[in-house]
Protein backbone atom coordinates (compact mmCIF):
# COMPACT_ATOMS: atom_id res chain seq x y z
CA UNK A 1 0.00 0.00 0.00
CA UNK A 2 2.78 2.32 0.79
CA UNK A 3 4.12 1.85 -2.54
CA UNK A 4 0.79 2.72 -4.50
CA UNK A 5 0.16 5.80 -1.52
CA UNK A 6 2.78 9.29 -0.96
CA UNK A 7 3.69 10.25 2.57
CA UNK A 8 0.79 12.23 2.17
CA UNK A 9 -1.87 9.23 1.11
CA UNK A 10 -2.24 10.72 -2.19
CA UNK A 11 -1.93 7.49 -4.99
CA UNK A 12 1.11 8.12 -6.78
CA UNK A 13 1.10 8.48 -10.43
CA UNK A 14 2.37 5.53 -12.96
CA UNK A 15 6.23 5.14 -13.14
CA UNK A 16 8.10 4.82 -16.28
CA UNK A 17 11.71 3.70 -16.71
CA UNK A 18 13.07 4.85 -19.98
CA UNK A 19 15.89 3.96 -21.46
CA UNK A 20 17.57 4.99 -24.81
CA UNK A 21 20.52 3.77 -27.19
CA UNK A 22 23.07 6.33 -24.91
CA UNK A 23 24.05 7.98 -28.80
CA UNK A 24 22.73 11.62 -29.21
CA UNK A 25 19.61 10.89 -32.11
CA UNK A 26 18.13 8.31 -30.30
CA UNK A 27 18.68 10.23 -26.66
CA UNK A 28 17.20 13.18 -28.38
CA UNK A 29 13.91 11.70 -29.29
CA UNK A 30 13.31 9.82 -26.12
CA UNK A 31 14.36 13.13 -23.72
CA UNK A 32 11.63 14.38 -26.07
CA UNK A 33 8.85 11.35 -25.15
CA UNK A 34 10.20 11.92 -21.75
CA UNK A 35 8.62 15.36 -21.52
CA UNK A 36 5.80 14.83 -23.27
CA UNK A 37 4.93 11.98 -20.63
CA UNK A 38 6.00 14.78 -17.45
CA UNK A 39 3.51 17.03 -19.18
CA UNK A 40 0.66 14.26 -18.42
CA UNK A 41 1.90 13.59 -14.58
CA UNK A 42 3.90 10.57 -14.51
CA UNK A 43 7.01 9.74 -13.14
CA UNK A 44 10.13 9.46 -15.03
CA UNK A 45 13.05 7.54 -14.55
CA UNK A 46 15.99 8.10 -17.81
CA UNK A 47 18.45 6.30 -18.12
CA UNK A 48 21.57 8.09 -19.42
CA UNK A 49 25.16 7.14 -20.05
CA UNK A 50 28.01 8.38 -18.07
CA UNK A 51 29.32 9.81 -20.98
CA UNK A 52 26.13 11.27 -22.11
CA UNK A 53 25.36 12.62 -19.04
CA UNK A 54 28.77 14.51 -18.38
CA UNK A 55 27.60 16.01 -21.96
CA UNK A 56 24.44 17.15 -21.30
CA UNK A 57 25.67 18.60 -17.79
CA UNK A 58 28.66 20.61 -19.72
CA UNK A 59 27.19 21.77 -22.98
CA UNK A 60 23.27 21.87 -22.41
CA UNK A 61 20.32 23.46 -19.67
CA UNK A 62 19.19 19.63 -20.36
CA UNK A 63 19.27 18.58 -16.77
CA UNK A 64 18.11 21.76 -15.06
CA UNK A 65 15.34 22.15 -17.46
CA UNK A 66 14.02 18.76 -16.13
CA UNK A 67 13.97 20.03 -12.63
CA UNK A 68 10.51 22.06 -13.18
CA UNK A 69 9.10 18.38 -13.51
CA UNK A 70 8.75 17.27 -10.10
CA UNK A 71 8.31 13.03 -11.21
CA UNK A 72 11.60 13.33 -13.15
CA UNK A 73 14.77 11.94 -12.43
CA UNK A 74 17.91 11.17 -14.26
CA UNK A 75 20.09 8.13 -13.60
CA UNK A 76 23.50 7.19 -15.56
CA UNK A 77 25.02 4.27 -15.98
CA UNK A 78 28.17 2.77 -17.81
CA UNK A 79 27.29 2.31 -21.76
CA UNK A 80 30.50 -0.10 -21.61
CA UNK A 81 33.06 1.46 -23.69
CA UNK A 82 35.95 2.89 -22.74
CA UNK A 83 36.09 6.88 -21.70
CA UNK A 84 38.41 7.63 -24.77
CA UNK A 85 36.31 5.26 -27.49
CA UNK A 86 35.60 7.70 -30.44
CA UNK A 87 31.76 6.84 -30.69
CA UNK A 88 31.63 7.86 -33.74
CA UNK A 89 31.65 6.39 -37.68
CA UNK A 90 31.21 3.10 -38.10
CA UNK A 91 32.98 2.53 -34.89
CA UNK A 92 29.52 3.59 -32.98
CA UNK A 93 28.66 0.55 -33.88
CA UNK A 94 30.37 -1.32 -30.89
CA UNK A 95 27.94 0.42 -28.47
CA UNK A 96 25.59 -2.69 -29.00
CA UNK A 97 27.57 -5.57 -28.00
CA UNK A 98 28.56 -3.09 -25.24
CA UNK A 99 25.58 -2.33 -23.79
CA UNK A 100 24.15 -5.72 -24.40
CA UNK A 101 27.26 -7.60 -22.62
CA UNK A 102 28.15 -4.73 -20.16
CA UNK A 103 25.39 -2.21 -19.82
CA UNK A 104 22.71 -4.88 -19.27
CA UNK A 105 24.00 -7.33 -16.27
CA UNK A 106 24.43 -3.58 -14.87
CA UNK A 107 20.91 -2.31 -15.35
CA UNK A 108 19.44 -5.38 -14.22
CA UNK A 109 21.96 -5.25 -10.70
CA UNK A 110 20.88 -1.60 -10.35
CA UNK A 111 17.21 -2.29 -10.68
CA UNK A 112 16.87 -4.69 -8.17
CA UNK A 113 19.26 -3.02 -5.77
CA UNK A 114 17.02 0.17 -5.89
CA UNK A 115 13.78 -2.20 -5.64
CA UNK A 116 12.54 -0.60 -8.92
CA UNK A 117 13.48 2.84 -7.97
CA UNK A 118 10.79 2.73 -5.30
CA UNK A 119 10.25 5.26 -2.63
CA UNK A 120 8.29 6.75 -0.26
CA UNK A 121 6.82 9.40 -3.08
CA UNK A 122 7.62 7.00 -6.20
CA UNK A 123 6.04 3.44 -7.46
CA UNK A 124 8.27 1.11 -8.27
CA UNK A 125 8.52 1.05 -11.79
CA UNK A 126 4.91 0.33 -13.16
CA UNK A 127 6.37 0.14 -17.36
CA UNK A 128 9.50 -0.03 -19.12
CA UNK A 129 9.56 1.78 -22.60
CA UNK A 130 13.36 1.10 -24.24
CA UNK A 131 14.93 1.54 -27.25
CA UNK A 132 14.04 -1.29 -29.27
CA UNK A 133 17.36 -2.11 -29.88
CA UNK A 134 18.08 -2.68 -26.57
CA UNK A 135 16.89 -6.21 -26.03
CA UNK A 136 18.25 -7.01 -22.30
CA UNK A 137 15.42 -4.39 -21.53
CA UNK A 138 13.01 -7.03 -22.37
CA UNK A 139 14.66 -10.10 -20.76
CA UNK A 140 14.85 -8.22 -17.24
CA UNK A 141 10.67 -6.51 -18.07
CA UNK A 142 9.94 -10.31 -18.95
CA UNK A 143 12.10 -11.98 -15.92
CA UNK A 144 10.45 -9.50 -13.50
CA UNK A 145 7.09 -9.17 -15.11
CA UNK A 146 7.29 -5.51 -15.89
CA UNK A 147 5.30 -4.28 -18.67
CA UNK A 148 7.15 -3.66 -21.37
CA UNK A 149 6.98 -1.28 -24.41
CA UNK A 150 9.60 -0.44 -27.29
CA UNK A 151 10.38 2.83 -28.56
CA UNK A 152 11.40 2.65 -31.86
CA UNK A 153 13.78 5.81 -32.79
CA UNK A 154 14.10 5.04 -36.60
CA UNK A 155 11.94 5.76 -39.45
CA UNK A 156 8.90 3.11 -39.63
CA UNK A 157 10.14 1.89 -43.24
CA UNK A 158 13.49 1.20 -41.84
CA UNK A 159 12.26 -0.65 -39.09
CA UNK A 160 10.06 -2.75 -41.19
CA UNK A 161 12.68 -3.27 -43.77
CA UNK A 162 14.86 -4.58 -40.85
CA UNK A 163 11.90 -6.84 -39.97
CA UNK A 164 11.62 -8.38 -43.10
CA UNK A 165 15.45 -9.49 -43.02
CA UNK A 166 14.87 -13.27 -42.84
CA UNK A 167 12.46 -13.06 -45.82
CA UNK A 168 14.89 -11.16 -47.72
CA UNK A 169 17.58 -13.67 -46.88
CA UNK A 170 15.31 -16.75 -47.63
CA UNK A 171 14.33 -15.29 -50.78
CA UNK A 172 18.33 -14.66 -51.99
CA UNK A 173 18.04 -11.11 -51.26
CA UNK A 174 20.11 -10.30 -49.66
CA UNK A 175 23.43 -10.50 -49.82
CA UNK A 176 24.08 -8.48 -52.83
CA UNK A 177 24.88 -10.33 -56.09
CA UNK A 178 27.57 -9.18 -58.62
CA UNK A 179 26.60 -6.09 -59.49
CA UNK A 180 23.26 -5.79 -58.14
CA UNK A 181 22.85 -3.11 -56.15
CA UNK A 182 20.19 -1.40 -58.31
CA UNK A 183 18.77 -4.53 -58.24
CA UNK A 184 15.08 -4.04 -57.13
CA UNK A 185 14.04 -5.88 -53.81
CA UNK A 186 11.12 -7.79 -53.56
CA UNK A 187 10.38 -9.42 -50.17
CA UNK A 188 9.54 -5.98 -48.27
CA UNK A 189 5.54 -5.98 -48.67
CA UNK A 190 4.54 -2.05 -49.41
CA UNK A 191 7.89 -1.02 -50.85
CA UNK A 192 7.87 -3.00 -54.18
CA UNK A 193 8.99 -1.41 -57.66
CA UNK A 194 11.11 1.43 -55.94
CA UNK A 195 13.18 -0.12 -53.18
CA UNK A 196 16.98 -0.76 -54.25
CA UNK A 197 19.14 -3.00 -52.60
CA UNK A 198 21.49 0.38 -51.94
CA UNK A 199 18.58 1.84 -49.84
CA UNK A 200 17.91 -1.40 -47.97
CA UNK A 201 19.13 -0.15 -44.21
CA UNK A 202 23.28 0.06 -44.61
CA UNK A 203 23.30 -3.72 -42.43
CA UNK A 204 21.98 -5.37 -44.95
CA UNK A 205 25.11 -4.74 -47.15
CA UNK A 206 26.91 -7.53 -46.15
CA UNK A 207 28.90 -9.98 -48.44
CA UNK A 208 28.50 -12.88 -46.25
CA UNK A 209 25.08 -13.81 -44.26
CA UNK A 210 26.79 -15.45 -41.37
CA UNK A 211 27.94 -11.46 -40.48
CA UNK A 212 27.19 -10.87 -37.11
CA UNK A 213 25.90 -7.20 -37.39
CA UNK A 214 23.12 -8.35 -40.04
CA UNK A 215 22.31 -10.88 -37.11
CA UNK A 216 22.12 -8.29 -34.05
CA UNK A 217 19.70 -6.16 -36.57
CA UNK A 218 17.54 -9.45 -37.28
CA UNK A 219 17.10 -10.73 -33.86
CA UNK A 220 17.01 -6.71 -31.79
CA UNK A 221 14.32 -5.93 -34.82
CA UNK A 222 12.34 -9.30 -34.50
CA UNK A 223 12.30 -9.15 -30.78
CA UNK A 224 10.50 -6.20 -30.87
CA UNK A 225 6.81 -8.17 -31.23
CA UNK A 226 7.43 -9.34 -27.22
CA UNK A 227 6.44 -6.51 -25.62
CA UNK A 228 2.92 -4.89 -25.14
CA UNK A 229 3.22 -2.07 -27.54
CA UNK A 230 5.76 -0.25 -29.50
CA UNK A 231 6.09 3.63 -30.27
CA UNK A 232 7.01 5.05 -33.74
CA UNK A 233 8.57 8.61 -33.85
CA UNK A 234 6.70 9.35 -36.96
CA UNK A 235 3.24 10.13 -38.60
CA UNK A 236 0.63 8.52 -40.15
CA UNK A 237 0.23 10.68 -42.95
CA UNK A 238 3.83 10.33 -43.89
CA UNK A 239 4.29 6.78 -43.05
CA UNK A 240 0.85 5.22 -43.00
CA UNK A 241 0.82 2.55 -45.45
CA UNK A 242 4.00 0.88 -43.89
CA UNK A 243 2.92 1.25 -40.30
CA UNK A 244 -0.15 -0.99 -41.70
CA UNK A 245 1.89 -3.53 -42.82
CA UNK A 246 4.23 -3.53 -39.27
CA UNK A 247 0.58 -3.25 -36.92
CA UNK A 248 -0.22 -7.17 -38.68
CA UNK A 249 2.84 -7.84 -36.38
CA UNK A 250 2.64 -5.78 -33.64
CA UNK A 251 -1.04 -4.31 -33.63
CA UNK A 252 -0.55 -1.83 -30.39
CA UNK A 253 1.46 0.71 -31.97
CA UNK A 254 1.27 4.10 -31.05
CA UNK A 255 2.42 7.00 -33.74
CA UNK A 256 3.38 10.21 -32.36
CA UNK A 257 6.13 11.39 -33.75
CA UNK A 258 7.50 13.91 -34.82
CA UNK A 259 8.23 14.16 -31.10
CA UNK A 260 9.83 17.18 -31.11
CA UNK A 261 7.02 19.18 -33.29
CA UNK A 262 4.95 17.57 -30.84
CA UNK A 263 6.57 18.84 -27.73
CA UNK A 264 6.43 22.03 -28.89
CA UNK A 265 2.40 21.94 -29.83
CA UNK A 266 1.71 20.92 -26.07
CA UNK A 267 3.86 23.35 -24.51
CA UNK A 268 2.38 26.12 -26.45
CA UNK A 269 -0.80 24.83 -25.21
CA UNK A 270 0.50 26.06 -21.82
CA UNK A 271 2.11 29.07 -23.62
CA UNK A 272 5.45 27.53 -22.95
CA UNK A 273 6.64 27.21 -26.85
CA UNK A 274 9.98 29.15 -26.22
CA UNK A 275 11.54 26.91 -23.62
CA UNK A 276 11.82 23.64 -25.62
CA UNK A 277 16.05 23.03 -25.27
CA UNK A 278 17.76 21.00 -27.16
CA UNK A 279 19.76 18.10 -25.81
CA UNK A 280 23.29 18.48 -27.63
CA UNK A 281 26.33 16.61 -26.35
CA UNK A 282 28.62 19.31 -28.05
CA UNK A 283 28.54 23.36 -27.46
CA UNK A 284 25.82 24.70 -30.13
CA UNK A 285 27.84 28.10 -32.01
CA UNK A 286 24.57 30.31 -32.23
CA UNK A 287 26.71 32.65 -34.08
CA UNK A 288 25.44 31.38 -37.22
CA UNK A 289 21.58 32.99 -36.71
CA UNK A 290 23.41 36.48 -36.59
CA UNK A 291 25.17 35.05 -40.12
CA UNK A 292 21.78 33.54 -41.50
CA UNK A 293 20.06 36.75 -40.48
CA UNK A 294 22.26 38.90 -42.76
CA UNK A 295 21.10 36.02 -46.18
CA UNK A 296 18.05 36.75 -48.25
CA UNK A 297 15.05 34.53 -47.66
CA UNK A 298 15.50 30.76 -48.80
CA UNK A 299 19.05 32.04 -49.84
CA UNK A 300 21.15 29.35 -47.71
CA UNK A 301 21.59 25.45 -48.04
CA UNK A 302 22.49 24.40 -44.66
CA UNK A 303 24.98 21.16 -44.55
CA UNK A 304 24.98 18.99 -41.74
CA UNK A 305 25.95 15.13 -41.41
CA UNK A 306 24.88 14.68 -37.74
CA UNK A 307 26.72 13.18 -34.63
CA UNK A 308 28.31 10.20 -36.16
CA UNK A 309 29.63 10.58 -39.74
CA UNK A 310 32.78 10.66 -40.30
CA UNK A 311 34.05 11.95 -44.14
CA UNK A 312 37.87 11.40 -45.46
CA UNK A 313 39.65 14.66 -46.35
CA UNK A 314 39.07 13.42 -49.99
CA UNK A 315 35.32 13.52 -49.40
CA UNK A 316 35.38 16.91 -47.51
CA UNK A 317 37.11 18.60 -50.15
CA UNK A 318 34.63 17.00 -52.97
CA UNK A 319 32.02 18.31 -50.46
CA UNK A 320 33.74 21.64 -50.43
CA UNK A 321 34.09 22.70 -53.97
CA UNK A 322 30.75 21.13 -55.32
CA UNK A 323 29.16 23.52 -52.72
CA UNK A 324 31.47 26.77 -53.56
CA UNK A 325 30.70 25.83 -57.54
CA UNK A 326 27.50 25.83 -56.75
CA UNK A 327 27.53 29.81 -55.97
CA UNK A 328 24.80 29.36 -53.35
CA UNK A 329 25.21 30.33 -49.38
CA UNK A 330 25.86 28.02 -46.71
CA UNK A 331 25.78 27.01 -43.70
CA UNK A 332 28.10 23.85 -42.88
CA UNK A 333 28.35 21.92 -39.81
CA UNK A 334 31.34 20.76 -39.53
CA UNK A 335 31.82 18.31 -36.09
CA UNK A 336 35.40 18.69 -34.51
CA UNK A 337 35.78 14.75 -34.71
CA UNK A 338 34.24 14.55 -38.31
CA UNK A 339 37.19 13.77 -40.16
CA UNK A 340 38.71 10.75 -40.27
CA UNK A 341 42.53 10.81 -38.65
CA UNK A 342 42.68 14.85 -38.12
CA UNK A 343 42.26 16.99 -34.76
CA UNK A 344 39.63 19.71 -36.39
CA UNK A 345 41.44 22.27 -37.21
CA UNK A 346 39.84 23.10 -40.77
CA UNK A 347 42.32 25.09 -42.66
CA UNK A 348 40.20 26.44 -45.75
CA UNK A 349 42.21 25.64 -48.80
CA UNK A 350 43.73 28.24 -50.43
CA UNK A 351 41.57 27.80 -53.58
CA UNK A 352 38.34 27.79 -52.02
CA UNK A 353 39.18 30.60 -49.90
CA UNK A 354 37.11 33.32 -51.93
CA UNK A 355 34.02 31.52 -52.50
CA UNK A 356 33.90 30.12 -48.91
CA UNK A 357 34.34 33.40 -47.50
CA UNK A 358 31.90 34.99 -50.18
CA UNK A 359 29.37 32.82 -49.57
CA UNK A 360 29.96 30.38 -46.72
CA UNK A 361 29.68 30.47 -42.61
CA UNK A 362 31.16 27.35 -40.98
CA UNK A 363 30.38 25.84 -36.97
CA UNK A 364 31.21 23.04 -34.65
CA UNK A 365 28.05 22.51 -34.09
CA UNK A 366 24.69 23.98 -34.33
CA UNK A 367 21.50 25.02 -32.82
CA UNK A 368 19.67 22.68 -35.87
CA UNK A 369 16.14 23.17 -34.70
CA UNK A 370 16.41 27.10 -35.14
CA UNK A 371 18.62 27.13 -38.47
CA UNK A 372 16.36 24.79 -39.96
CA UNK A 373 13.55 27.52 -38.99
CA UNK A 374 15.33 30.42 -40.16
CA UNK A 375 13.54 32.16 -43.32
CA UNK A 376 17.15 32.12 -44.83
CA UNK A 377 17.31 28.39 -44.87
CA UNK A 378 16.12 26.98 -48.16
CA UNK A 379 17.51 23.67 -48.25
CA UNK A 380 19.33 20.86 -45.89
CA UNK A 381 22.64 18.88 -47.37
CA UNK A 382 22.18 15.86 -44.74
CA UNK A 383 23.05 12.44 -43.80
CA UNK A 384 19.17 11.84 -43.53
CA UNK A 385 19.67 10.71 -40.03
CA UNK A 386 15.91 10.06 -38.59
CA UNK A 387 15.38 13.29 -36.13
CA UNK A 388 17.07 15.35 -38.57
CA UNK A 389 15.13 13.87 -41.79
CA UNK A 390 12.13 15.06 -39.22
CA UNK A 391 13.15 18.28 -38.19
CA UNK A 392 13.45 19.36 -41.87
CA UNK A 393 10.49 17.95 -42.77
CA UNK A 394 8.49 20.03 -39.98
CA UNK A 395 10.29 22.75 -40.79
CA UNK A 396 9.39 22.84 -44.48
CA UNK A 397 12.92 22.30 -45.74
CA UNK A 398 14.07 20.13 -48.77
CA UNK A 399 16.62 18.09 -48.53
CA UNK A 400 19.51 16.76 -50.52
CA UNK A 401 20.82 12.93 -49.67
CA UNK A 402 23.50 12.02 -48.72
CA UNK A 403 23.66 8.76 -46.32
CA UNK A 404 26.16 7.87 -44.39
CA UNK A 405 25.39 4.37 -43.30
CA UNK A 406 22.11 2.46 -41.07
CA UNK A 407 18.61 3.58 -41.51
CA UNK A 408 19.72 6.70 -43.28
CA UNK A 409 20.10 4.34 -46.44
CA UNK A 410 16.46 4.22 -46.88
CA UNK A 411 15.36 7.10 -45.30
CA UNK A 412 16.70 9.02 -47.97
CA UNK A 413 14.78 6.99 -50.61
CA UNK A 414 11.70 7.79 -49.45
CA UNK A 415 12.71 11.65 -49.32
CA UNK A 416 12.96 11.65 -52.99
CA UNK A 417 11.10 8.66 -54.58
CA UNK A 418 7.37 8.56 -51.90
CA UNK A 419 7.27 12.08 -50.12
CA UNK A 420 9.50 13.58 -53.70
CA UNK A 421 10.89 16.45 -50.95
CA UNK A 422 14.94 16.30 -52.06
CA UNK A 423 17.54 14.44 -53.89
CA UNK A 424 19.22 11.08 -53.11
CA UNK A 425 22.75 11.42 -53.55
CA UNK A 426 23.75 8.13 -51.98
CA UNK A 427 26.64 6.24 -52.70
CA UNK A 428 28.52 9.32 -54.73
CA UNK A 429 30.70 11.93 -53.47
CA UNK A 430 32.01 14.19 -56.84
CA UNK A 431 32.32 17.62 -57.00
CA UNK A 432 30.47 18.21 -59.81
CA UNK A 433 27.58 16.08 -58.45
CA UNK A 434 27.26 18.12 -55.70
CA UNK A 435 27.58 21.09 -57.26
CA UNK A 436 24.20 19.75 -59.83
CA UNK A 437 22.26 18.80 -56.99
CA UNK A 438 22.61 21.85 -55.52
CA UNK A 439 22.02 23.72 -58.28
CA UNK A 440 18.86 21.62 -59.01
CA UNK A 441 17.64 22.14 -55.26
CA UNK A 442 18.35 25.48 -53.98
CA UNK A 443 17.97 27.12 -58.55
CA UNK A 444 16.33 25.04 -61.25
CA UNK A 445 13.46 23.17 -59.34
CA UNK A 446 13.18 25.46 -56.07
CA UNK A 447 9.68 25.98 -55.96
CA UNK A 448 8.56 22.91 -56.58
CA UNK A 449 10.28 21.13 -53.85
CA UNK A 450 9.61 23.79 -51.95
CA UNK A 451 5.67 23.81 -52.27
CA UNK A 452 6.04 19.97 -51.74
CA UNK A 453 8.16 20.05 -48.81
CA UNK A 454 5.39 22.71 -47.33
CA UNK A 455 2.46 20.30 -47.62
CA UNK A 456 4.52 17.70 -45.70
CA UNK A 457 4.90 20.26 -43.07
CA UNK A 458 1.42 21.47 -42.81
CA UNK A 459 0.58 17.64 -42.67
CA UNK A 460 3.15 16.82 -39.78
CA UNK A 461 1.85 19.70 -37.81
CA UNK A 462 -1.62 18.79 -38.28
CA UNK A 463 -0.38 15.36 -36.97
CA UNK A 464 0.97 16.90 -33.39
CA UNK A 465 -2.22 19.47 -33.23
CA UNK A 466 -5.44 18.62 -31.16
CA UNK A 467 -7.18 16.19 -33.06
CA UNK A 468 -4.32 15.09 -34.85
CA UNK A 469 -3.47 11.36 -35.13
CA UNK A 470 -0.10 11.56 -32.93
CA UNK A 471 -1.99 13.51 -31.11
CA UNK A 472 -4.76 11.32 -29.83
CA UNK A 473 -2.28 8.74 -29.91
CA UNK A 474 -0.21 10.06 -27.62
CA UNK A 475 -3.28 10.15 -25.47
CA UNK A 476 -4.19 6.46 -25.74
CA UNK A 477 -0.48 5.94 -24.89
CA UNK A 478 -0.41 7.88 -21.29
CA UNK A 479 -4.08 5.93 -21.01
CA UNK A 480 -2.90 2.55 -21.85
CA UNK A 481 0.34 3.10 -19.64
CA UNK A 482 -2.22 3.91 -16.79
CA UNK A 483 -4.28 0.79 -17.08
CA UNK A 484 -0.83 -0.97 -15.97
CA UNK A 485 -1.05 -0.47 -12.62
CA UNK A 486 -4.75 -1.23 -11.77
C1 LIG B 1 21.74 8.41 -35.23
C2 LIG B 1 21.74 7.73 -36.58
O1 LIG B 1 22.85 8.11 -37.33
C3 LIG B 1 20.49 8.01 -37.31
O2 LIG B 1 20.53 7.43 -38.57
C4 LIG B 1 19.35 7.47 -36.54
O3 LIG B 1 18.17 7.72 -37.24
C5 LIG B 1 19.33 8.12 -35.18
O4 LIG B 1 20.58 7.95 -34.53
P1 LIG B 1 22.55 10.96 -35.87
O5 LIG B 1 23.51 10.46 -36.88
O6 LIG B 1 23.09 11.80 -34.82
O7 LIG B 1 21.68 9.80 -35.20
O8 LIG B 1 21.46 11.77 -36.71
P2 LIG B 1 20.04 12.36 -36.39
O9 LIG B 1 19.05 11.32 -36.10
O10 LIG B 1 19.74 13.24 -37.52
O11 LIG B 1 20.23 13.20 -35.05
C6 LIG B 1 21.08 14.29 -34.94
C7 LIG B 1 20.52 15.27 -33.92
O12 LIG B 1 21.53 16.20 -33.60
C8 LIG B 1 19.33 16.05 -34.46
O13 LIG B 1 18.33 16.14 -33.48
C9 LIG B 1 19.91 17.43 -34.75
O14 LIG B 1 19.02 18.50 -34.55
C10 LIG B 1 21.05 17.51 -33.78
N1 LIG B 1 22.11 18.38 -34.31
C11 LIG B 1 22.84 17.97 -35.39
C12 LIG B 1 22.32 19.59 -33.72
O15 LIG B 1 21.62 19.97 -32.77
N2 LIG B 1 23.31 20.38 -34.23
C13 LIG B 1 24.08 20.02 -35.27
O16 LIG B 1 24.97 20.80 -35.64
C14 LIG B 1 23.84 18.77 -35.88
Amino acid sequence: LKQLMGSQGATLPPHVLIFPLPIQGHVNSMLKLAELLCLSGLDITFIVSEFGHRRLLKHTTVVSRFERYPGFRFQSISDGLPDDHPRAGERVMDILPATKNITGPLFKKMMVEKNLFASDTRRPITCIIADGVLSFCGDFAEEKGIPLIYFRTVSACSFWACFRMPELIEAGEIPVKGSGMDQIVTSVPGMEGFLRYRDLPGFCRVNDINEPKLHILKSETRQTTRAQAAIANTFEDLEGPIVSQIRKHIPRIFTIGPSHAHLKSRLAEKKDENSILSGSFWAEDRSCLDWLNAQPPKSVIYVSFGSITVVSREQLLEFWHGLVNSGQRFLWVMRPDSIVGEDGKNQIPIELEEGTKARGYMVGWAPQEEVLNHEAVGGFLTHSGWNSTLESIVAGVPMICWPYFADQMINSRFVSEVWKIGLDMKDTCERKIIEKVVRELMEERKEEFLERAENMAKLARKAVSKGGSSYSNLEALIDYIKTMII
